[in-house]
Order: structure tokens, then sequence, then C-alpha cells
């Protein structure tokens, strides 16, 4: 069994982690870890986890960490996780970050997106992104993980046949992203609030997002394709959870639309967590986060728009399970030899 330390266990993110690691044959979760929350239980901070188990939140120590744990998943914002990051590695066999502190390799745009979250360049090197579909066999073995980010993993997956297998050099890429409330966690702010909220399609993000920049981090270095540039628009949505990736690409390369679901279809084919989705197979037939809601995949489709001549990519997933503790558990099952899947099998929860 490997023993597991959540660190933010009172957060949206650190909840869902729980429910995740409590279930999981492999895990045992041993230690509690937050700072307003301090010596509070799950049940209290969790109204849907009703279990007494055992562990109640404690300020956050690296040593009683470095003793109870073998791994430890930071569910914190990006600045504690530079810190807690620096106090825990090579202290515990696996470090898994959920926080952007660690995704942009490249100093200047990580300083750009993150510059509350300083971090050295040789601490960050050694985090390895964890996208399972795609970098599998680098998290065997992994001390330090940094888990993609929500938008980041539905734009990554979505893109990733384009550029890795069909070898597209893609001159522009425009990302239109909507998520639910539950994206900005458990933080007040008042445009988050019901009456501001509720039934809104708040454009929060209307030239740039961070998430954009990770993505160009990470597969702009891919082959045999490239990536142009990328933009991206987001927009806060009236539901809690859930987010839909609209990605619209632009190559002067020629493209069939028949050759791109093929592609598709081949590069997941061994990836259970994405679901490449044939149109007018089902009775919500486009990705729909509703269909992913409460499980760890990722619905993706492709079609060609001949009339605008631009590839168009649409995404969905949960963003606090694929898009956040359900993929940090996958990268640890990996990193552990663990079956990708374990502990993950649940499937969505429909209607919501
Ligand atoms: N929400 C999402 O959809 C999502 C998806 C992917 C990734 N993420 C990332 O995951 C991380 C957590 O997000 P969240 O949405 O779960 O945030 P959240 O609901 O606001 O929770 C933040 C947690 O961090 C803890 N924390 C803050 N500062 C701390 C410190 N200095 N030391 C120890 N604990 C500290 C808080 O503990 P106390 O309450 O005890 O103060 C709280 O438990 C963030 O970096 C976020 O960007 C979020």
């Amino acid at each position: 069994m490997m023993r597991v330390g959540i660190v933010g266990a009172s957060g949206i993110t650190g909840g869902e982690l729980i429910r995740l690691v409590i279930q999981h044959p492999e895990f045992e979760l041993t230690y509690l870890g937050g700072r307003s929350s301090v010596g509070r239980t799950p049940a209290q901070l969790h109204p849907g986890l009703r279990l007494d188990l055992g562990l109640t939140v404690e300020a956050v120590d690296p040593d009683a960490l470095a003793e109870r744990c073998d791994v430890v998943f930071l569910a914190t914002p990006a600045p504690a996780s530079v810190r807690l990051a620096e106090q825990l590695a090579g202290r515990v066999a696996c470090v898994a970050d959920l926080s952007g502190a660690f995704r942009i390799r490249d100093p200047k745009l990580h300083d750009r997106w993150y510059p509350k979250a300083r971090r050295s360049a040789e601490l960050a090197d050694r985090f390895v992104y964890g996208v399972p579909e795609l970098i599998g066999d680098q998290l065997v073995d992994a001390a330090l993980i940094s888990v993609p980010g929500c938008y980041a993993t539905a734009i990554t997956l979505g893109l990733a046949p384009l550029v890795q297998a069909l070898g597209l050099s893609l001159r522009t890429v425009v990302v239109d992203g909507k998520s639910g409330s539950s994206g900005g966690g458990i933080q007040l702010r008042v445009p988050d609030l019901h009456p501001f909220r509720n039934g809104a399609i708040a454009p929060y993000a209307p030239t740039g997002h961070r998430h954009a920049a990770e993505v160009s981090d990470f597969l702009g270095q891919s082959k045999p394709g490239s990536i142009g540039s990328l933009a991206m628009s987001a927009y806060g949505v009236s539901h809690v959870r859930g987010l839909l990736a609209s990605v619209y690409a632009y190559t002067d390369d020629a493209v069939d639309q028949r050759e791109l679901q093929r592609a598709y279809l081949r590069f997941y084919k061994d990836h259970r967590f994405v679901r490449v989705r044939r149109h007018n197979e089902t009775l919500i037939p486009m990705p729909d986060p509703q269909a992913v809601l409460g499980s760890n995949y990722c619905d993706v489709t492709v079609m060609y728009d001949q009339d605008a001549e631009r590839i168009v990519v649409l995404a969905a997933l949960d963003n606090l399970i694929k898009g956040a503790a359900g993929q940090a558990v996958q990268a640890v099952n990996r990193r552990f030899h663990l079956p990708e899947d374990m502990g993950l099998t649940m499937q969505p929860v429909m209607p919501t």
C-alpha cells in the first residue's frame, strides 16, 4: 500500500482527491494538510464525505509528511506549491503538484503567467509534465509530477493527434473555453457569487489564458507537425463542474475529414480515458461536459469545416477529475507501475 498525504485537503480539488484516494485499492490516506482549516475533519469540510477517516487537517509539517507518506498531492495555490515542493523533493517517493507552479518549462513564460510562484530552474527541470496519454513512460518512477491544468488537458489531448500523428503544421490555433464555477476553487470572489454567476456567460479571460501558454510550452516542442500561434478566450458559465474547449486550427496542409477521424481513433485506441466520439453514435453526439461528469474521461471529436477551411476539435472533461484529481491519481498510478485506471473506473453521472 502507498501511504498518501493531501495538502490543500479543505479545497475543492483536495476534496476530490480524498474521495478518490479512499476508494483506491493501493492507497492509504495518512495525512491531510492545510492552513486555515487546521483541526477540521473531512466530514466538516466536505459535506459529501460524511465518513470518519480518523484524520483531521494538520498544519503542514514537511518532516511529518516525509515520515508518514510515500506520495504527497499538493492541491494548493502555485506559490505554496513551490515552497512545499522545495521542502519535500527527495524526501518522499513522489510529489504530485496540481497547481501551475511547475507546468511551464520556459522560465520567461512561467514568470509572466505565475509571477508569484518563483522557483529555481533546477527544481523546475526535475518535474515531469504528467499527461499520461502522451508521456506515460516518463512517469514511471518519476519523483516529481506536475499535473496539467484542466483546460490545458482538454486542449492538449484535442490537438496532439493533429501534430504528433498527422504531422500538420498548424499556422494558428484559436481556443474558446467554457468552464463551470468549481474551476475557481472555494475562494470567495464577488463575480463568482450566485447573483452574478447564475445564468451567466462571463468572459473572464477574453484575451489570453495561462493554460494556452502551458499548451504552447508543452505541445510546441512536438513533432513532426508544429503549432504557430495559439490564442485563447475563456468564459465562466453557470454550471458547477465540467468544461468544454472548442479548438479551431488553421493549416495550409491538405486535410481529409475521414482521415482526421481515423487518426484520432488510432491515436487513442489504447487510452481508455480519451473517448473519441463518432458523430451520431449516441443521443448526445458531440463532446458535452454533462456526459463526462464524475469520471476521468475526456471526450474528443474532430471535424473539418470545409467552408471556413478550419479543423474543429471539441474536447470535454470534468475539471475536477480528468482536469485535476483524477489525472493526478492516473499519473501516480503510472509512477508506481500500477494499472493506469486503478481507482478511476467510475462512470459519468448523468443526468446531473
Ligand atoms: N478547481 C479546479 O478545477 C482546478 C483544476 C486543476 C488544477 N487546480 C489547481 O489546484 C490547486 C488547488 O485548487 P482548488 O480549486 O482546490 O483551490 P481551493 O479550493 O481554493 O483550495 C485551496 C487549498 O489550498 C490550501 N492552502 C492555501 N495556501 C496554503 C498554504 N500556504 N499551505 C497549505 N495549504 C494552503 C487551502 O487550505 P486552507 O483552507 O486550510 O487554508 C485550501 O485547502 C490550485 O493550484 C489550482 O490552480 C484547480
